[in-house]
């Protein structure tokens, strides 16, 4: 459950709260703990359910970018207007201030007491308060942040802002920022296909105004699907990062292949040879290389994770498909081989599922050679400026990995001991040798996201060494 501190409420909300406590018979404290975990209730209710492990990761742009950052979150009206508290709660955990703005709209939805709570800033509603003008003003509101969110951004407040309205607050604002400004939009699927909401957004895009959403799916309204739900929490996030980020990226220009995770080998329709990869290191070296400023493909095997953002990822089964689709995206500046490819496929997989017959043997397949992704990267006459593998081993680490390096026609092996009591499989951690031309380096343990950061950062040196 979400917990502040009342001493630091704003004064407005303080007496709020203490009016409401007062109606209802409670101390401040217990009124503030019941609105907490309404607040926690009604945000569950409208968030799909979702397993632990696909809570995406916000890669890949880290979130120290929002320290100290000050956000001016403008809430517009809508049923989504209640995501817009995890929002502020996610901002402010990862050390974001948010100054809230409210429309006369989005007061149907959620209260500014609960908005205010949350953001422990006074929520700005009324254009011609005169409190709010003297204390801050529209003007200084609109240039006192980083950056402007709208989220839940309604068809209404979108037609404001694209013929440059100004007729309450938040479109005030809107209209007096010099701020970058992002839209969260939300709405029934008819109202953002309506031609009139396309114009709006199209008008927008190219005024230079960043979206996020909306998503595709069921809608709060029973019996309505389609595009129009607000982006999730998360999605919003990262896109944030994404414009916040101002850091160096020394690829920025290049292009980029990863391949990541297992591989399923078809034996019949359903049922199939696999390993045990997670696609976490790989996923995270994606991340990473886009981070940095690459442009990126990842291959993904079938994994349980949730696709890095802000890379493009094309699903595959089988490796004969890694293949296929890594061929098909040379020519590219860099290569990072790190599937678990599966080294056999059974010969001739049965097109119908295989039965057991009575008074049968069980059945025994022929296994056939899969084709080595990296082996025929490396040697390709389309082959990447840099091309890193990974070598999973049991024994002789540096032994064999230098061995794969020479056969692979690679530039570099990332090399893990990947027996069972290392963890490293499927684990959050990683402990590798970089294995090269020059000699071996190695890495102290580090987490999977680590590990990618720095190659990220060794590739980007390589490549800038080869280019003078
Ligand atoms: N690799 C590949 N295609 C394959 C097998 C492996 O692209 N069919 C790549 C992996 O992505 C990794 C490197 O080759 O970058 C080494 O993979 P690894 O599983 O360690 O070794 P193998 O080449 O499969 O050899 P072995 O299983 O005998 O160790």
């Amino acid at each position: 459950m979400a917990s502040l501190t009342i001493r630091n409420l704003d004064e407005d909300i303080k007496q709020n709260l203490r009016e409401r406590a007062a109606q209802n018979g409670h101390s401040m404290e217990e009124e503030m703990r019941l609105i907490l975990a309404s607040l926690d209730q009604a945000s569950e209710a409208l968030s799909p359910k979702r397993s632990v492990a696909s809570v995406p990761s916000l890669s890949p742009f880290s979130s120290e970018v929002l320290e100290g950052k000050r956000i001016l979150l403008i809430i517009s009206g809508g049923i989504a207007a209640y995501k817009s508290l995890d929002l502020i709660r996610r901002l402010r955990e990862r050390g974001a201030h948010v100054r809230p703005i409210m429309t006369e709209a989005a007061q149907e939805f959620i209260t500014p007491l609960s908005v205010g709570a949350l953001t422990a800033d006074h929520v700005y509603t009324d254009f011609f308060s005169r409190e709010d003008e003297q204390d801050v003003g529209h003007i200084r509101l609109a240039r006192e942040c980083d950056m402007i969110v709208v989220a839940p951004a309604t068809a209404n407040l979108m037609a404001k802002m694209a013929h440059g309205r100004a007729d309450d607050l938040a479109s005030t604002v809107l209209l007096a920022t010099d701020k970058p400004v992002l839209i969260a939009p939300a709405m029934n699927p008819h109202m953002w296909h309506n031609k009139a909401t396309q114009r709006n957004a199209k008008t927008l895009s190219a005024d230079g105004i960043y979206f996020v959403g909306p998503e595709s799916g069921e809608m709060a309204e029973s019996g309505e699907a389609g595009k129009g739900r607000l982006s999730e929490t998360f999605t919003i996030i990262s896109k944030m990062l994404e414009i916040l980020d101002d850091r160096p990226k020394p690829l920025l220009g290049r292009t980029a292949i990863v391949t990541s995770g297992p591989t399923h080998e078809p034996i019949d329709p359903v049922r199939y040879i696999a390993n045990r990869s997670s696609g976490k290191q790989g996923h995270a070296i994606a991340a990473a290389l886009a981070e940095l400023g690459a442009s990126v493909k990842l291959i993904s095997g079938p994994v349980n994770i949730p696709d890095p953002v802000g890379v493009d990822v094309v699903k595959i089964e089988c490796a004969e498909e890694m293949l296929d689709t890594a061929l098909q995206l040379l020519p590219c500046d860099i290569a990072v081989m790190v599937a678990a490819v599966a080294d056999w496929r059974v010969a001739g997989a049965a097109g119908e599922k295989i039965k057991k017959k009575k008074g049968q043997s069980v059945p025994t397949f022929d296994l056939v050679e899969n084709p080595d992704i990296l082996k025929t990267v490396g040697h390709n006459k389309k082959r990447p400026s840099l091309v890193v593998g990974f070598a999973a081993e049991t024994q002789n680490l540096i032994d064999n990995a230098t061995a794969k390096l020479n056969k692979k026609g690679a530039d570099m092996i990332v090399a893990n001991d990947v027996s069972p009591e290392t963890g490293i499989m499927g684990g959050d951690r990683n402990r590798v040798r970089i294995v090269a031309h020059d000699g071996v380096d190695k890495w102290p343990d580090l987490s999977k996201e680590e590990v990618a950061m720095r190659l990220a950062k060794l590739v980007a040196q390589k490549l800038s060494e080869l280019s003078v």
